[in-house]
């Protein structure tokens, strides 16, 4: 028996109990995605002077709650970021960009002072790239060589038909990639050129991971 309804309940639950971690009236980093958007839906509580959005999707959800949204020029920093994700394992290592949207997530991020990420239980795994493949935004002109480079590294890598980030890159999804060392295997593929980033955040992990389980909400840190 699950205290919830289905995965929307529980990702709502999450965003609701990841407010406490948030600050009030300051400015937020915010990601995308539909966790997220249960969230965004609840920040006119935090009375926020405005936020810096990590995608043209979440600005304009943020824009019409009447949420002023920020250039990150503007801004030297931020208290926290908040996102969901694909996949998180037990080092708050993630796998992000589902939606497209991995490069300004990052950035957003790599200002802020506190990772917060909010995620149902379905996305709490083992390990890295089991059963979610690997997104990778790169230059378009790059793709195939991209993807060649990705097979000596041992991963199937699939384009993403129709997608186009809102960089203007395309995204190229890796299946099968045995995971073993989340930072390296950041490192290494954001290496190879052409690759604008790739969708492993361990460099920058998460601080905190607000998990809806069956039984409730679960706050989680790095083991
Ligand atoms: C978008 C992301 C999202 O955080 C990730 O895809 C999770 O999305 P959702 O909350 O819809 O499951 O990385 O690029």
């Amino acid at each position: 028996m699950s205290l919830y309804a289905n995965q929307d309940a529980k990702k709502q639950a999450a965003a609701k109990a990841a407010l406490k971690h948030l600050p009030q009236g300051g400015i937020l980093g915010v990601g995308t995605g539909s966790t997220v958007n249960f969230l965004i839906d609840l920040l006119p509580e935090l009375e926020l002077k405005g936020a810096v959005a990590s995608s043209e999707a979440t600005a304009e959800r943020l824009k019409k709650l009447g949420i002023d949204v920020v250039d990150m020029n503007q801004v030297g920093g931020l208290d926290a970021y908040v996102d969901g994700a694909d996949e998180i394992d037990r080092h708050l290592h993630m796998i992000k960009g589902g939606g497209a949207a991995l490069t300004r997530e990052k950035i957003v991020a790599s200002i802020a002072k506190k990772f917060v990420c909010i995620v149902d239980d379905s996305k709490w795994v083992g390990q890295l790239g089991h059963d979610f493949p690997l997104p990778i935004e790169v230059i378009p002109m790059a793709r195939s060589a991209v993807a060649r480079k990705i097979v000596t590294l041992g991963g199937d890598p699939a384009y993403r038909e129709g997608v186009v980030t809102d960089n203007g890159n395309v995204i190229i999804d890796v299946h099968n990639l045995n995971i073993l060392d989340a930072l390296e295997l950041e490192r290494t593929i954001n290496d190879i050129p052409g690759v604008v980033t790739n969708g492993i955040f361990a460099l920058n992990k998460a601080d905190i991971a607000v998990v809806a389980t069956d039984s409730g909400i679960e706050e989680r840190f790095a083991e």
